[in-house]
């Protein structure tokens, strides 16, 4: 596996596998990689003769008062970790290649981004709208993917692709658990070993909502009642637990037709965890 630092030196690699005919996918993540990942890596290696990861850790997705700096960075292990994976190419910029002196341009995806953690985290969809469309016009995939343990990013970078002609199919890969059924997360490390305990309440209180929304009761109050059970189980507070049309995320307060998702964001201590299932009627 090729570690590649400027843009120069990843397109010359990419044209040269065009120019061979042979198709590309890309991986983005911003590192302290785990199994989720590695799922990304193992469809990609089943959609494309090549594989690109990235590891970016995107400043603008961040927050004033987020984790930014505190962000697990572990390049080495995780390159070991792509490597093994069959990754081809790891396109590590620095923000400085990504940023250069003068940067000034900012992709903004209306609607979608909107509610829900765009509410409590105002402007990150904008950096990670942003820095996605550098990755995609940087590597030029056709084919990229994305976790869809992060399901509001997944639809804003849908709409973003769409609206914006990108030629790339955006692939969802389901999310990965533990047995407990706590969905993978870099940001799982913050937990100890009573938050970790308590985290596993998430999945379940999804779980029980989604079949008790499928099974035809009120959504206004399986919604209340999975929150309180966030909060009964050690949540410090919860950012929402919510009904939406899976692709624009619009509130669903009656059951329809369309394909809906739940979303949940809830705090255990400091760290955010943020979970979705789909919930299927009939
Ligand atoms: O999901 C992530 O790791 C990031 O938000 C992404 C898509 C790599 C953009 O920085």
């Amino acid at each position: 596996m090729q570690i590649i630092r400027t843009v120069g030196a990843l397109r010359a690699i990419v044209r040269a596998w065009r120019a061979a005919g042979e198709s590309v996918a890309l991986v983005p993540t911003m590192g302290a990689l785990h199994a989720g990942h590695m799922a990304l890596v193992a469809a990609a290696r089943l959609r494309a003769d090549h594989v690109v990861a990235s590891i970016f850790v995107n400043p603008t997705q961040f927050g004033p008062n987020e984790d930014l700096v505190a962000y697990p960075r572990r390049e080495a292990a995780d390159a070991a970790m792509l490597d093994a994976g069959g990754v081809d190419v790891l396109w590590a910029p620095d923000v400085a290649a990504m940023y250069p002196e003068g940067y000034a341009s900012n992709l903004s995806v209306a609607g979608v981004s909107e509610g829900l953690c765009g509410a409590a985290r105002p402007g990150h969809f904008d950096g990670v709208a942003t820095v996605v469309a550098k990755l995609l016009n940087q590597v030029q995939p056709d084919v990229a993917l994305f976790g869809e343990k992060d399901w509001q990013q997944l639809a804003v970078i849908r709409r973003m692709v769409a609206d914006m002609d990108f030629a790339v199919e955006i692939v969802g890969v389901p999310t990965q658990r533990e047995d407990d059924g706590l969905a993978l997360s870099s940001r799982n490390a913050y937990l100890d070993d009573e938050q970790r305990a308590a985290a596993r309440a998430m999945p379940r209180a999804l779980g029980e909502a989604a079949a008790a929304i499928a099974r035809g009761d009120d959504v206004a109050g399986v919604l209340a009642a999975a929150e309180r059970r966030l909060i009964d189980a050690g949540f410090a507070s919860v950012d929402y637990v919510a009904l939406s049309d899976a692709e624009s995320l619009v509130p669903v307060g009656v059951v329809g037709d369309r394909p809906m998702r739940l979303l949940a964001a809830a705090r255990l201590g400091t760290t955010r965890l943020i979970d979705n299932v789909p919930v299927v009627v009939g």
